[in-house]
């Protein structure tokens, strides 16, 4: 270790080069290090060719200036440093300094400026950590320094003003490197050809092509560059034509154009840049939305066609069971289709959406299902059924639900079989299920198998009529049966002409 260096964590320490020619501030700076931030080490050298000299063979994280060395001051120490294209971090330290110098340095693309105050010391470790850190996070955003340097493409017949703009940039905005060329032809070919240019300053009044048809010419081009143009003399409509071609700025060679330059390009820059990166959002929210839309697309299709799969297997389940029915019970089989076929049209006369009118005919084509567990012989017993009788009878509702309820079905196949002697004053079974609790496809089912049973024959007696079937709905409505329910089923016998289909 030379004896100018201060470490005392090799391991995880913060390696700072320090250009320092005064020996009282080193060592105040290497003792206050060691004692207060010792995660720092920190190589001392004492002029600007010693710092260059051993940037090159050392290995550093953070560089820190003081602005007067004996050789060089830190202003030419920073165009030696840009020069070699060092990205490093760096930090200036000053006894002595104004506003514009710190203007100055800051342009380099330095990461702070500290005055030697009497508290300079106690901060240095902090802001040097910072200039760290913040350097490691623009690494890993994929930016270095070299990002906050611009290249202009600088398009100038005048080699007076071409010489007099690229010494003002030197001095005043180093971290902006002119490329100067006298001719737009030239120009173009330039940017024809792969180059990294940021911006287009460029004279109005070109001789070969003069400044309004160049824009034309690069934007035929497809070449997305921002200008900026300057003229000599210039005057409203020229300048309101050329901002309307989409030229960042419009500049007036006045007194002090020269000073205004690099913040008019800084700007244009970052509304470019700004721009862009809208443009970019936009599209990828355009894309995002498409790709979105033709997910949903897709996901209802798919959708619509699972659910058409399972419409049609339940179709051939019920089929099934209709089938058994008509083996076992015609009459059944006949009431359960008429009263499916009543119960769809009590549906459709009150509105309902069709895929509940579906689930109301499917499931009334097989409401009597739990019927198939019951004694045949009690089933088409021609005579008065006992009080045991009946009630195994009145089973049937609950044993059409267990033989339903695993069925996978887009309707509440079960629910509807399960309820549809329900009553709405409570009066109904097997649960005595009252208003609300009995789901509308119910309340149309009950009445529908009501009217059938009352105006067919059954083997124990002749059929009573529709007049009556109907006198028995209209009597009990609002009591029995949902007042929508019967007023659509009286409407469709009475003045719709609706006639049971015969078996
Ligand atoms: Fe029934």
């Amino acid at each position: 270790m030379s004896p100018k260096t201060a470490s005392n964590n090799q391991q995880s320490s913060i390696r700072v080069l320090y250009a320092e020619d005064s020996p009282i501030d080193a060592d105040l700076t290497m003792s206050h290090f060691m004692y207060e931030a010792p995660e720092f080490t920190i190589d001392i050298a004492g002029t600007g060719e010693e710092f260059l000299r051993r940037l090159k063979e050392g290995s550093y994280d953070v560089l820190l200036l003081d602005y007067r060395l004996p050789d060089m001051d830190g202003i030419e120490l920073l165009k030696e440093l840009t020069a070699l294209g060092v990205k490093l971090p760096i930090v200036m330290v000053t006894g002595t300094g104004d506003e514009e110098l710190v203007v100055k340095i800051l342009r380099f693309g330095t990461s702070d400026y500290v005055p030697k105050d009497a508290n300079y010391l106690k901060t240095l470790p902090a802001i040097l950590k910072n200039a760290v850190s913040d350097y490691r996070a623009r690494q890993e955003r994929g930016q270095s320094l070299a990002t906050l340097r611009y290249h202009i493409l600088y398009i100038e017949h005048s080699p007076f003003d071409l010489d007099l703009t690229t010494c003002h940039f030197a001095e005043a905005a180093p971290h902006m490197t002119l490329e100067g060329m006298d001719s737009a032809e030239q120009a173009l070919n330039r940017l024809r050809g792969a180059h990294d240019f940021d911006l287009v300053l460029m004279d109005l009044r070109m001789p070969d092509i003069p400044g309004l048809e160049f824009m034309h010419r690069i934007k035929q081009l497809g070449i997305n560059l921002p200008v900026i143009i300057i003229t000599g003399k210039g005057d409203e409509e020229t300048a309101v034509a050329t901002l309307r071609l989409g030229a960042y700025d419009y500049i007036v060679k006045r007194d002090n154009y020269l000073t205004q330059l690099p913040y008019a390009i800084e700007n244009a820059i970052a509304r470019f840049q700004l721009n862009n990166a809208n443009t970019r959002l936009h599209s990828e929210l355009v894309e995002l939305n498409t790709s979105l839309e033709e997910k949903v697309v897709l996901r209802t299709a798919e959708l619509q066609q699972a659910l058409e799969r399972l419409i049609n297997a339940v179709g051939t389940t019920i089929q099934v069971m209709v089938s058994a029915v008509e083996t076992r019970d015609p009459y059944t089989a006949g009431h359960q289709i008429r009263s499916a076929g009543l119960a769809r049209s009590i549906a459709e006369e009150m509105g309902l959406p069709q895929e509940k009118i579906d689930g109301i005919h499917m499931a009334g084509s097989i409401h009597d299902i739990g019927k198939l567990s019951i004694p045949a012989e009690i089933l088409s017993k021609p005579t008065r059924l006992t009080e045991l009788e009946f009630s195994l009878i009145k089973e049937h509702s609950r044993k059409g639900y267990e033989i339903l309820k695993d069925v996978e079905s887009p309707w509440p196949l079960a629910e509807i079989v399960y309820q549809h002697h329900e009553r709405m004053n409570g009066s109904g079974y097997p649960r005595n299920l009252k208003g609300d609790e009995v789901i509308m496809e119910a309340r149309i089912m009950a009445v529908a198998d009501v009217v059938e049973a009352m105006a067919s024959h059954r083997p124990y007696r002749p059929g009573l009529g529709i007049d009556a079937a109907l006198h028995e709905i209209e009597k009990n409505r609002g009591t029995h049966y949902d007042n929508a329910v019967a007023d659509a089923c009286l409407r469709l016998f009475r003045e719709k002409g609706y006639q049971l289909v015969q078996a």
